[in-house]
């Protein structure tokens, strides 16, 4: 049988080009720093998102990871959304891994952390009981509240305080290329704010593995330092980057083209009666829904029988269902989507 898989834009397959720029990709050993496909993606990347130096990795985990790590020292705080991806679903890994504290913090409803939080959030510097204040961590587009693209000008603010207060800014844009097609701006304009960046290769941009870290030189070769001790230090990576090179080149406007579904979806959702759309879904490739109290099915159950009809999504959280448009999903998908909401519930 043949699925619809809306359940994430990680679950994409790499494209025709991909898969030759793979299989004649030039390599070497990246551990030495002879591998020319890893330089030329690391060095690509950096010049997009308008940062001195990028780092390859294996995943947004560990590019957040590592950057964490890198502006942290143990028992140093970090300050993030009790909704940021980092706090919620990579394993812990920064206190696990680096001691660091993660202070969380609301995020309001459109995925920012309000200035009076942060402020509040502050540690004192004088009271040797307390964590030392370090980080600010943003998520753009901010996944868990909605694929929110989050705006320049917010951006701009929080570095600001930042800044003032003697902070770093890590900004998670997993999916940075969707805020910055949804929202009109260069990924480099929307970056510039933050002190580093992870951004993701793997997600809506189809490559098969990787993210990228981005920042200034001597942030990166710390970094770098980090990645071995994490053994995400890759040898003939280059085989995998090859795939990073042809996503930054090729898949970025398409996004656009999932926005755009993901408009057409929540439409015919919107339509169906028995769907109500959450989190102003959708903002950019995803759409949040829960179903109607009239509907006697289980989560479990819907999800198996809209499965029955081809059409894999994701169970969010308590009554709430999350489905994401990516290169797999064409106009037909979102069609057969549609007719499979139809025969379940109506
Ligand atoms: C916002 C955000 N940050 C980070 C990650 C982690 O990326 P990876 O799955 O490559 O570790 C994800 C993954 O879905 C994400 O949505």
């Amino acid at each position: 049988m043949q699925y619809f898989d809306f359940r994430s834009d990680t679950t994409t397959h790499p494209t025709e080009k991909m898969r030759q720029a793979m299989a004649s990709a030039e390599v070497g050993d990246d551990v030495y720093g002879e591998d020319p496909t890893v330089k030329a993606l690391e060095e690509k990347a950096a010049d997009m998102l308008g940062k001195d130096s990028g780092l390859f990795v294996t995943s947004g985990t560990m590019g957040n990871l590592v950057a964490v790590l890198a502006h942290c020292a143990r028992g140093e705080e970090a300050i993030m959304g009790t909704q940021g991806h980092t706090f919620l679903h990579e394993a812990g890994g920064v206190s696990a891994v680096g001691g660091v504290v993660i202070h969380t913090i609301p995020n309001q409803p459109d995925g920012t952390l309000a200035l009076t939080d942060l402020k509040n959030a502050l540690r004192n510097p004088d009271d040797y009981h307390e964590p030392t204040s370090r980080l600010v961590i943003i998520e753009n587009t901010q996944n868990f509240c909605g694929g929110v693209p989050i705006s320049l000008e917010y951006t701009e603010s929080v570095a600001a305080f930042a800044r003032e207060h003697g902070l770093l800014l890590h900004l998670d844009g997993a999916r940075i290329f969707n805020a910055a097609v949804a929202l009109g701006l260069p990924a480099s304009k929307l970056v510039a704010p933050a002190d580093s960046i992870t951004f993701c290769l793997s997600k809506g941009l189809c490559a098969p593995v990787g993210s990228v870290l981005c920042g200034d030189k001597d942030f990166i070769n710390k970094a770098r330092r980090l990645r071995k001790l994490l053994g995400g230090g890759m040898r003939q990576a280059g085989i995998i980057a090859a795939a990073g090179i042809v996503a930054l080149d090729e898949m970025v406007d398409r996004l656009a083209e999932d926005h755009r579904r993901a408009a057409m979806l929540a439409e015919g959702l919107r339509a169906n009666g028995k769907v109500h759309l959450t989190k102003n879904s959708p903002q950019t490739n995803m759409i949040f829904f829960q179903l109607d109290e009239s509907v006697a099915l289980s989560m479990a159950e819907f999800l198996e029988a809209m499965k029955q009809e081809g059409v894999l999504l994701m169970d969010s959280g308590p009554g709430e269902y999350r489905m994401v448009t990516h290169n797999d999903i064409s106009d037909k998908a979102v069609e057969v989507s549609l007719e499979a909401f139809r025969k379940v519930l109506n």
